[in-house]
């Protein structure tokens, strides 16, 4: 696979990075990750604000211009993509090199860029016959909004939950369920909609800002509450939303059947709606 490091494109087994990079030694940098249908990056200028929000929030000093473009349609053409494949596209920026210290580099440095394009299909086992996830404490650092490539965190509680025989785990805070390991969580109890509001505690999902919208525009009522984990018997549906699951569903959590294991109609709904946008 051809990827870009710092200006050049490379094989990824040739390409190489400063062992001072603070990426590397501090997971001190941030990333977005995007879907790209008919070779067409999905949601781009919402996906770079969130960008830029993330490198301000850091306090790493870099101005988004049109780079994200450029880079991925030179790793469209240099990895011979063709329009009919599903591919990821990701792209991290660190606040560059420097010996090691937690302070800020006092000299200006040159950030870090790295970016892939991977072909990456939608698991249609899971989007037709939904997941099944767990529970885990919300150890997470307090600021969840940023795209911090630290992800430590989510890895653990990801390898858990597959340890235990489940798919993923959700996250609790406070008795709270804030989001999944790499997704947003949504949950339907007597036709309303319910997901966390977009605070410190929760990555705003641009796919989860999309399906808001397109319960908003559909005449679904919705509310951005959180489901608290003791009322977690009484849903009726379960559906995480993320840039490689879309709408995936949810049919067990813990040892909680939803729905009769069984796919509920506002999930099918939204996950139609979602594919009809695609069209
Ligand atoms: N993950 N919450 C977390 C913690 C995430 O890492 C992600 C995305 C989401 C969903 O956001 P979006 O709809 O913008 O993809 C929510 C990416 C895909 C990842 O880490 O690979």
């Amino acid at each position: 696979m051809i990827v870009f490091v710092n200006g050049k494109y490379l094989k990824d087994n040739e390409a190489n990075i400063n062992v001072n990079d603070r990426g590397y030694l501090l997971a001190d940098g941030v990333y977005e990750g995007f879907r790209v249908y008919n070779g067409k990056i999905f949601k781009l200028k919402e996906h770079k604000q969130r960008f830029q929000r993330s490198l301000n929030e850091l306090k790493i000093s870099h101005t988004l211009t049109d780079e994200i473009e450029t880079i991925f349609e030179k790793l469209f053409e240099k990895n011979s993509y063709k329009n009919s494949d599903e591919l990821f596209y990701y792209i991290q920026i660190t606040r560059g090199v420097a010996l090691r210290d937690h302070a800020f580099p006092k000299e200006k440095t040159e950030i870090g860029i790295y970016a892939f394009v991977s072909k990456k299909d939608l698991n249609e086992k899971a989007y037709n016959e939904g997941l099944k996830v767990c529970t885990a404490p919300d150890n997470r650092w307090a600021r969840c909004d940023i795209k911090c490539i630290s992800l430590t965190a989510n890895c653990l509680a990801k390898q858990n939950a597959i340890d235990e025989g489940f798919d993923d785990a959700l996250f609790v805070h406070d008795g709270v369920i804030t989001e999944a390991t790499a997704s947003n969580v949504f949950f339907v109890k007597d036709n309303i909609i319910y997901t966390h509001a977009a605070t410190n505690r929760i990555l705003s999902g641009i796919t989860r800002n999309f399906v808001i919208d397109l319960c908003n525009e559909n005449g679904f009522k919705l509310k951005e509450f959180p489901l608290t984990i003791d009322k977690l018997k009484s849903i009726d549906e379960a559906f995480l939303t993320g840039t490689t699951l879309e709408v995936t569903p949810i049919v067990k959590i813990n040892d909680i059947s939803i729905n009769n294991q069984k796919i509920g109609e506002i999930t099918k709904k939204l996950q139609s709606l979602f594919k009809n946008y695609l069209q």
